[in-house]
């Protein structure tokens, strides 16, 4: 390893089981020489998974729900305390669509459920900004990242209300973003990973073959979670600082595909190829 984040300090949000992307993040940050907090919902905790990589990587769990505004704030109390100093790295790896656990079309949402997605996938993001920031916690030139999905650009009809929530994601991290470059120089980016094998990923409907889709469009094939950990790495290192405002694709190349060769195959029926 590279040591690229020696004696850098962090919070970690959505680790919930070794699938999960944050999972993989913590890992590869633990080999990188940082110290950070792992956070989660209380409920998520239940499952008691996050003990053991609390183990692994010599970590503190601070439990705390991305909707509470006091969670929140008693979570970066004490992280500060608790890590002996302010924070270089905050990762945002949190998503939950009640429409889309429920089965509800996206023609039919029940605006409940799309309010506390909405407030649980993306105000969240603002919230965690907003207490950094007013708590002046983060250290000149850190690095914050949240992760995104490209339907906040391009339809993906089973993608559901995650689409509209990603779309505020990604608006919040250049608005928010300017604030925190412009007073703190702290930069802010939002990665847009491929489709991942993971309890919120598998959770959309038909994820297995949109899985393979992605596959097979993708000049260098789908991002796997441990590979979005290395690129999260990247940016919370000191190697991308003027890297801001960015929603950055972390796709394999699928953000900029229109047809794969291996994709047309299957339309070729009867033509010469
Ligand atoms: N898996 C994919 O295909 C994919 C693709 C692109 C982007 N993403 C994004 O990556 C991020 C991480 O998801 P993942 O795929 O690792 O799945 P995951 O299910 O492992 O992680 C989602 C996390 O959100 C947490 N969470 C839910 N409600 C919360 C709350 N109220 N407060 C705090 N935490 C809460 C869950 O406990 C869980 O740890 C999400 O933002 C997701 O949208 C995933």
């Amino acid at each position: 390893m590279y040591n690229l984040l020696k004696g850098k300090k962090g919070i970690i949000f959505g680790a919930l089981n070794e699938d999960s992307i944050a999972w993989k993040v913590a890992e590869r940050a633990h080999e990188e020489g940082a110290t950070f907090v792992l956070t989660n919902a209380p409920i998520a905790m239940r499952m008691g998974a996050i003990n053991q990589l609390a183990k692994d990587t010599g970590s503190e769990i601070i439990p705390a729900d991305a909707t509470s505004m006091e969670d929140l704030e008693n979570l970066v109390e004490k992280s500060m305390e608790v890590l002996g100093g302010k924070i270089d790295f905050v990762l945002h790896s949190i998503g939950m669509s009640i429409n889309v656990r429920k089965g509800k079309h996206y023609t039919q949402s029940n605006y409940d459920f799309t309010h506390k997605g909405f407030d649980v996938s993306a105000l969240s993001f603002h919230r965690v900004m907003n207490v950094l920031y007013n708590k002046k916690a983060m250290n000149d030139w850190g690095s914050i990242v949240a992760l995104t999905y490209m339907a906040a650009q391009r339809v993906f009809p089973d993608y559901n209300d995650m689409a509209d929530n990603k779309a505020y994601l990604e608006s919040v991290a250049r608005s928010f973003g300017y604030f925190f470059g412009r007073d703190h120089k702290v930069r802010v980016n939002t990665i847009s990973q491929s489709p991942t094998p993971t309890t919120a990923g598998s959770g959309v409907k038909g994820f297995g073959g949109f899985l393979s889709y992605a596959e097979k469009m993708s000049p260098l094939g789908n991002a796997t979670a441990l590979e979005c950990a290395d690129y999260t790495i990247s940016l919370f290192s000191d190697l991308t600082k003027k890297v801001t405002l960015q929603n950055l694709f972390h796709d394999g190349g699928f953000s900029n595909m229109g047809i794969s060769d291996v994709i047309m195959e299957g339309f070729m029926d009867g033509e010469e190829e």
